[in-house]
């Protein structure tokens, strides 16, 4: 690995996979290999007996190189519910999530992680959230913002949070997932002034996961080792 960061978002469903694999279209455009990881998935179905997430298996499809399942998601819950309340007998590891990620580190150029949820969802019952996970994996963290009422409060808690626990906010990305939404552009202008990170890229609606047309707002160049 040359570069990894980890996407965290102000919730769940605000559009973090949407990302995750347009950022793995962005890097493999640049000609760098990339492989995504999801170490902790709730709401999984049983595929030939295994259980599976959808978005782990996106970024399975979207890596450049062919990596097993159990490396992309270690931790995979059938409910779908916050993971420390998923199956209570194969509790989160934040060790076998890192031993696993350093093997991941050596498949690709950019590995990127996904979050589980918001940056404070506790993933086990002993005090391990989502905050300790990327802390544990070093990673400059990239925060999600869904675009409707109620996120510049949501953007700045989760974006103090980060700040916070000692971690790189490397930038934020918007979602537009409100079409109607009021005063979008003065919301996103806000959220430039108050957040003091970059703002990497802005998704319009889409009600297609349209990732030809994501990865055309994206500029990550500040963060691009040549
Ligand atoms: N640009 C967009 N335009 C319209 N809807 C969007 C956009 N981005 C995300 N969404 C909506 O948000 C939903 C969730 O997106 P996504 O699965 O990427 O979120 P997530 O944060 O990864 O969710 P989870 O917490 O389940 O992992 C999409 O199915 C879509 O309905
Ligand atoms: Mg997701």
């Amino acid at each position: 690995m040359e570069q990894g960061f980890f996407i965290t978002g102000t919730d769940t469903n605000v559009g973090k996979t949407w990302v995750t694999v347009t950022l793995m279209r962005y890097f493999q455009a640049l000609g760098k290999t990339v492989v995504g990881m999801k170490p902790v998935a709730s709401g999984c179905e049983l595929i030939d007996g295994k259980l599976r997430n959808e978005d782990a298996l996106l970024l399975q499809e979207n890596a450049s190189v062919s990596v097993g399942y159990d490396l992309i998601n270690p931790f995979a819950y059938q409910q779908p519910v916050s993971p420390h309340l998923g199956d209570t007998s194969n509790p989160v590891d934040l060790n076998k999530i890192s031993a696993v990620f350093e093997v991941l580190k050596q498949t690709a150029e950019i590995v990127l992680v996904e979050g589980v949820g918001g940056w404070l969802v506790p993933l086990n019952h002993q005090g391990d959230d989502v905050q300790a996970l990327a802390g544990r994996l070093k990673l400059p963290v990239i925060m999600v913002v869904a675009m409707r009422l109620g996120c510049i409060n949501h953007a700045r808690l989760t974006y103090q949070a980060i700040v916070g626990s000692g971690l790189t906010c490397a930038g934020w990305l918007a979602t537009c997932v409100d079409p109607e939404m009021q005063k979008l552009d003065e919301n996103i202008q806000t959220l430039q002034l108050l957040i003091n990170a970059p703002l990497l890229g802005i998704f319009p609606y889409s009600k297609t996961a349209d990732f030809k047309l994501f990865v055309k707002t994206i500029d990550l160049m500040g963060y691009i080792k040549t």
